[in-house]
């Protein structure tokens, strides 16, 4: 029989353990992918039934069957962060009956919970024992980097490193790992993977959502840079940023991102614009701004777009820029990454063979790119410039593309469904480590202080945003 695995989750009524978390590991024991317990942790008195029937009922429909088939490895302790874990502790030694089990304790708990969930873990001994014994925790890893420090160091003082899996759900997407894969797969790319040939990186990650019902309470302490800049845009930059690593070993790997994250410098002037959305509209219908959302104070500071302009500080990057930007309430949904190619140093042809020009780039002077788009679509592009048939030497732009539902079919696993299997088999590689947490934030908290503009809900954000392309050819994409 394969080795058992104990997955306790803190916090197992909340939005993301029903939303997320149940669906991957049923998903998971469909599969046959593991051994699985799960055992639910949360503050109200729940039977293991009730808490069974309270699941079923707020699962997808469709998710109910495979449910059905697994409920009777689902589990409940009542309890809370900062309670006695004696009851769990026997619980799940009951519920092991004797087989050694590995044990995934996954924080599933608001930030202030975290540190003393974290103690109380580390005195109840539960972080101890065979065959393992491991931690996931949610961003945000803090809410700075003095913050994140100490997190950190809490961490360390109850488990090992090793032990500490920090969730990031981006890596677990497979278009990002495809960032990385892509890269250190396909020689043709690499020699052009630098300042030499590149103008400048753009990342995007566009929202059509506003703050969704419920959130206001985290996202109004967070804002657009400290919920999206921190984590998955500078893991995404971290990506196409990196040098090789010698091995996929995943100490190495990581050694690589931290290194680029650690290069990070910003403009000493306006490295960066920050806004929030007024009323307007989304998908044709109006819609509220920011501050009047549910939830929201009138005193709110929190951004709900930001763009910014970063250099990686190395032999490799040294003036290429990196212009990065995220917004809730956009027109559309799209998360890409588009890299920049220098035009040739001379002009030898003329016109845009009467195509005109979506993003305003003189056409004769359209710079080839290389557009890696994350989600909804799944899928690359080469553009380049081509000869219209006919008279003279008349350009004209021009793509290869690659989709990833054509060559592979309806998309693969979501990305908690991979990170949990990850996080029990052992593997970090897709995980962060302390330090690069640590880079992140001494990045996000050099560009934390711009004023806050405004954009209407269903706008791409300020026009403000455009003058950090300065120098350079082009505008935003807009996907
Ligand atoms: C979360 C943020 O981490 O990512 C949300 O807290 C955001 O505000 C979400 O909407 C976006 O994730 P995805 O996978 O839908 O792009």
């Amino acid at each position: 029989m394969e080795q058992l695995v104990q997955i306790v989750i803190f916090g197992a009524s909340g939005d993301l353990a029903v939303r997320k978390l149940v669906p991957a590991l049923l998903a998971l024991a469909r599969k046959d992918a593991a051994n699985l317990q799960l055992v639910g942790i949360a503050r109200r008195p729940f039977t293991d039934e009730a808490f069974r029937a309270g699941l079923r009922e707020r699962l997808d429909p469709e998710e109910r069957e495979a449910f059905a088939a697994f409920a009777h490895r689902v589990h409940y302790v009542q309890g809370d962060a900062g309670a006695d874990l004696g009851p769990l502790s026997s619980r799940l030694d009951e519920l092991a009956g004797g087989a050694p089990a590995g044990r995934l304790f996954y924080l599933s708990l608001k930030p202030d919970l975290f540190v003393p969930a974290l103690e109380n873990l580390g005195r109840s001994g539960l972080l101890q024992g065979e065959p393992w014994r491991r931690v996931i925790i949610e961003k945000p890893f803090g809410h700075d980097l003095a913050s994140a420090r100490a997190l950190n160091g809490t961490l360390h003082q109850v488990a090992r490193e090793e032990q500490i899996y920090r969730i990031d759900h981006y890596l677990g997407k497979e278009t990002v790992q495809n960032l990385f894969a892509f890269r250190f797969n396909n020689a043709i790319f690499e020699p052009l993977w630098n300042r030499r040939h590149i103008e400048l990186v753009q990342i995007t990650v566009a929202e059509e959502l506003g703050v969704e019902k419920g959130r206001a309470g985290y996202y109004d302490e967070v804002g657009a840079l400290r919920d999206m800049v921190q984590n998955h845009m500078l893991q995404i930059l971290a990506l196409i940023a990196m040098e090789p690593p010698s091995s996929l070993d995943p100490e190495t790997l990581r050694d690589q991102k931290v290194a680029a994250l650690k290069a990070l410098r910003f403009p000493a002037t306006d490295p960066a614009v920050r806004a929030r959305y007024a009323a307007g509209t989304a998908e044709g219908r109006p819609v509220p701004g920011y501050l009047q959302e549910e939830g929201v104070g009138p005193d709110s500071a929190a951004e709900t777009f930001v763009a910014l302009r970063a250099e990686v500080a190395n032999w490799r990057w040294g003036g290429v820029p990196f212009l990065l930007r995220h917004g809730k309430r956009m027109p559309k949904r799209f998360t890409e990454v588009k890299v920049q190619f220098r035009v040739p140093p001379i002009q030898l042809f003329d016109g845009c063979g009467g195509t005109p020009s979506a993003d305003g780039l003189e056409c004769q002077l359209r710079p080839n790119h290389l557009t890696l788009s994350i989600q909804p679509r799944e899928a690359m592009s080469l553009g380049f410039g081509v000869k219209v048939p006919g008279p003279g030497m008349v350009m004209a732009p021009a793509e290869l593309a690659f989709d990833y539902r054509d060559r592979f079919g309806a998309s693969t696993a979501p990305a908690y469904e991979r990170l949990l299997l990850d996080a029990i088999h052992g593997d970090p590689s897709l995980f962060l480590r302390n330090d690069e947490v640590e880079a992140a934030w001494s990045a996000v908290d050099a560009i934390r202080s711009q004023p806050l503009l405004e954009y209407p809900a269903g706008s791409w954000g300020p026009p403000e945003a455009d003058r950090l392309f300065h120098g350079c050819e082009g505008g935003w994409s807009r996907g």
